[in-house]
Order: C-alpha cells, then structure tokens, then sequence
C-alpha cells in the first residue's frame, strides 16, 4: 500500500513539473502576453469595433491576447484582472464597467511587475497604481454637445437623457456635462435615467412610456448611438417628427458609421465621436514600454463632432469604424 501511495504521489509530482515547464515554457516563447479585461461581448456597435480594433492589432503585433469579457458584472471583471495577474500577464488592460473600485486589482498588478494599462474609460485609480491611460475624454464630449445645445437658441429646451452603464466614467461624464448644461442655460431635464448596458432596446421602451406619458419633450441626448436609435424608433411609432427639420433634436455619442449616414439624412442632429480604435494605440504603447521607453502618463484620444448642417458623404465615407 505504501508504495503505491509513493508511486501515485511521484506521478503527481511530475505531472505538475511538466505542467509549470509547459506555462513556462509558453511564457518562453518571446510573444508579449496581453491580457485584456473587457466591458461585454455585444454591448454596443462601438463595443464591437473596439473589440476587433485590439484583437487586429495585437495579432498584427505578434502579441498573445487574453481577452475576457465582465458581461455586466463588476465583481466579474475583477476577479478576472486577478486571475489575468496570477496566469503572469506581461501587460494588463482594464476596460472598466465601473469607474471604481480597481484599487486592489491595481495593487496586485503592481505587485506581480504588471503594468496596468486603462484603455477607453478612466478608472479611479492614483497615477502610482497605473502605467498608462488611453481614454476618451467623456466630460469634454458631453459639453462639446452642451455647447452645440446653447448655439441652437431654443425658446425651451426640454431634454430627455439616455444614459449608459450606470457608473461607467463614460455615463458619469456625458451625464455631468448635460447635467450641469442644463443647470447653467436654464434647460429641463424631464427624463434622465441610466440604461443596463448600454441597450438599445430598453431606451426604445422607455422614450415609448415617456411618450405614452404625455411628457413634452424636445431633445434626446442619447449616450450612444444605438440608444439614439432606439429612441428614434419609438417617435417613429408615435408619429413625431425629428432630427434636422423635426420636432425634437437628437443628440448622439460615438459617431459609428451608420449613425454619420443618419446624420447625413438629418433623422440625428449630432453626433459626438468617441473613438474606439484603441489597438494600433496599445500596441504602440506596449512596444514603447518593452523598449523602456517613457511613455506619456495620461492620453485623452483626439475626437470629433458631426452636425447635420454641415456633414458631407465624403466625410462619412472617409470614416473607418
Ligand atoms: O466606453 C465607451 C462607451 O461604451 C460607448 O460610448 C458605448 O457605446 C460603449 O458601449
């Protein structure tokens, strides 16, 4: 009996030194190692083309992407980043459904020699706890939509807000900039509410009970473009008018490319851009910082606006997401 508990325990041993030789070894092969914490798979049409944008780059990189997505679940994604440190990621990339409470994720990753990099939304996190951030600026976006609100001189201005993934800093910022527009210039707010996950339908049905309301309103600032549509949708089926010569004015963020072709037709009246072309700016990070170079702390990414009054077909042609 002993000697076959001897033998059972010397298989085990060396079943689990092959084991870590072949994580080793993997490690070895001299590809960077990425691991990557995403919001969800099919959260938005820019989601998408933010999730194609780094795994195309980094596969063009020669990097090994781990990509993994919280699906909603904020608790998820941490445990996620964790599990990233402990597989011994050479880099790590939070894209964060909540802007807080990534202190210990970023303690870890600091601990492990991981350096931790925001992509797309800021995280609260001090600058000693991160390596580098490449994000949008989502406050800045909301009061470039605040000041195109004020230069359309209306007599009223009553605004029904869609908002994003509740706590996201790209909900926490549109929401402030409208918020506080709306404080300083006198406006409305008659609707503001948060939409899980960022989904179209869900802002469809509720602009379609705000209209069965019978609350007057006459701009939607929508956080995304697929919330925009799916307001438009509802005042299509109501019979109200919008957008260029309508009744209400459509506001928009991200600037997809089939929401500029709707700008073009004037059903949007704005649409603010929030680029989510982060991987040729990853991989030109990572590939700095393997040399030891200095990057740049803290990158806000330069982004657009599209007014219907002046957008061209080229410009919407010309566009590559
Ligand atoms: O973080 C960027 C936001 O997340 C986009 O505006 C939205 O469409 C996406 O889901």
């Amino acid at each position: 009996m002993k000697k076959l508990v001897s033998m059972v325990l010397a298989l085990m041993l060396v079943f689990s030194l092959v084991a870590c030789d072949a994580k080793d070894k993997a490690k070895d092969d001299g590809k960077i190692t990425v691991g990557v914490v995403q919001t969800n798979a099919n959260e938005s049409d820019w989601r998408t083309a933010n999730t194609k944008s780094m795994n195309e780059a980094f596969a063009a990189a020669g990097f090994e992407t781990k990509m993994v997505f919280g699906e909603g679940d904020h608790a998820k994604q941490i445990a996620q980043a964790q599990q990233l440190i402990q597989e011994e990621v050479d880099y790590l990339v939070i894209l964060g459904l909540q802007s807080a409470g990534w202190e210990d994720v970023a303690k870890a990753a600091k601990e492990a020699g991981i350096p931790l990099i925001m992509a797309d939304r800021e995280l609260e996190l001090s600058e000693d706890l991160y390596t580098a951030m490449v994000c949008s600026d989502f406050e800045a976006e909301g009061v470039k939509a605040v000041d195109w609100l004020k230069a359309q001189n209306m007599d009223t201005v009553d605004i029904v807000v869609l908002g994003g993934d509740t706590g996201s800093s790209a909900q926490l910022g549109r929401s402030k900039a409208i918020e506080e527009g709306a404080a300083t210039n006198g406006w409305n707010i008659v609707f503001n509410q948060n939409m899980k996950g960022w989904d179209e339908t869900l802002a469809k049905q509720a602009v379609t009970d705000l209209i069965a309301s019978g609350k007057e309103f006459n701009v939607i600032y929508a956080e995304n473009d697929n919330m925009a549509r799916g307001a438009c949708d509802a005042m299509d089926a109501a019979g109200i008018t919008y957008g260029k010569d309508g009744d209400v004015k459509v506001i928009a963020f991200d600037a997809n490319k089939w929401a500029l072709e709707k700008v073009l037709a004037g059903e949007f009246n704005l649409d603010i851009e929030c680029n989510p072309l982060h991987g040729p700016r990853l991989v030109s990070l990572i590939q700095s910082l393997e040399k030891g170079e200095k990057v740049e702390k803290n990158v806000y990414v330069e982004e657009e606006m599209f007014d219907a009054e002046t957008i061209t077909q080229a410009i919407v042609d010309a566009r590559s997401y």
